[in-house]
């Protein structure tokens, strides 16, 4: 009897655990105060909404919702997030917008358009990991493209000359917290046209901001330079798995194409329930309440972490969105303590992942959105006691 042989695309070498769901697994032990998850807060999550939506749906368009439906998404919805992006600066047609199954897919279809072997892809430093591992297994060499505090520096685009394009996240980014001013923006803009270098946006956490609304999006500014991605995780909820992705007219059909190889068309079901959620007004309602409770919550891990971390540590507090970004003294290894603050009862993600190279093992992101201010003074003042342990040794 021959024993069969299964021999993995070499892609396949490229598809890595993800280091932040291992850490989650150990953060999901009962007593542990998490400040690791990416996750939104479920108690954001509208259910009541949702449920007389879902009701409504099923009751006015049951055999429309639960049949196969359009590649491109459900029209009603791509009019919708059109005429939102409009109202942010964008020149943007329904026409464009093809609903995602999440914004993550929307990652991956670029990916599988944009991306051969060997092709250059910029990205900031550090970068959202998913972005990493979406974008991976098409073999790109990543470029990181140097920045300081205030984001990627334009003058250091010039090392991305001729990559496919530039991954940025202008908005409370993940992993960093950090929001691109309007003159940074101008300036990536404007670099980014002078050596043609196209830009893929992400924006899953525009919405959130707490003090006051984001500049408008670069996309606003590069026209047909740029890919835009949204998604409504952040806004309704992540188990809905919807998002978005609006390209240039030129790639649309190809970005569709790749789309319906995946999964034929995100659910329709949910397509038409967010829908009627949203079709009113109700996240001009909602929003703000987010933004509110996670304000809260962002000034409860300031105040802890100012009056806890350690000399010689470093942090910076969000204008918006879910994390906070932590510089250890440069002698420490983020991952390397991570058992400890486990033992101690807190739980965090290291930074170096976040690195295309690795590197910054002495930093860590925190999040606080799904920890009450309480909780987040109590984690906090156990992962300082873990440093200062271990600047100690
Ligand atoms: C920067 C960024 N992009 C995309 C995603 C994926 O979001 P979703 O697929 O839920 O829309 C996330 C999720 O955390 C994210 O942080």
């Amino acid at each position: 009897m021959s024993t069969t042989h299964w021999q993995m695309a070499r892609r396949a070498a490229r598809l890595n655990p993800s280091t932040i769901r291992e850490i989650l697994k150990l953060s999901e032990r009962p007593g542990i105060i998490s400040l690791a998850g990416g996750l939104p807060s479920a108690d954001t999550f509208p259910v009541q909404a949702m449920r007389e939506a879902t009701e409504r749906v099923l009751r006015e368009q049951p055999r429309e919702a639960l049949q196969y439906a359009a590649s491109e998404g459900y029209g009603p919805l791509r009019e919708w997030v059109a005429a939102e992006l409009c109202g942010m600066g964008l020149a943007v047609e329904a026409a464009q917008v093809l609903i995602t199954t999440g914004s993550q897919q929307g990652l991956d279809l670029v990916g599988k358009v944009l991306i051969d072997p060997g092709s250059a892809v910029a990205v900031e430093s550090p970068t959202y990991l998913g972005a990493l591992q979406a974008f991976a297994p098409f073999e790109p060499e990543f470029v990181a493209v140097e920045g300081d505090a205030e984001g990627p520096d334009p003058a250091a685009l010039a090392s991305a000359r001729g990559a496919r394009f530039m991954y940025l996240l202008p908005n409370f980014q993940n992993p960093s917290g950090r929001c691109l001013s309007a003159a940074r923006r101008d300036a990536l803009a404007a670099a980014a046209q002078s050596i043609g270098l196209p830009v893929v946006e992400d924006n899953p956490y525009g919405d959130l901001w707490f003090d006051a609304p984001p500049p408008p999006p670069l996309a606003a500014r590069l026209g047909d330079g740029a890919i835009y991605l949204g998604s409504f995780s952040k806004v309704l909820a992540p188990g809905l798995r919807l998002g978005y992705v609006v390209p240039p007219k030129q790639l649309f059909p190809k970005m569709l194409q790749a789309k319906q190889a995946a999964d034929l068309h995100t659910p329709g079901f949910n397509q038409r329930v967010v829908y009627e959620v949203i079709k009113n007004g109700f996240l001009r309602e909602h929003v703000p309440t987010i933004r509110a409770r996670y304000r809260a919550q962002r000034d409860a891990m300031r105040a802890a972490l100012q009056a806890h971390l350690p000399a010689g540590c470093r942090f910076n507090a969000p204008e918006g969105g879910m994390f906070f970004w932590v510089e250890l003294p440069s002698s420490l290894d983020a991952t390397a303590l991570l058992p400890k603050a486990v033992e101690r009862g807190v739980a965090y993600v290291p930074g170096a992942p976040f690195f295309t190279s690795g590197s910054h093992a002495h930093t860590l992101r925190l999040s606080f959105v799904t920890v009450p201010p309480a909780k987040i003074e109590e984690g906090v003042r156990a992962l300082a006691a873990v440093i200062e342990e271990a600047l100690q040794k």
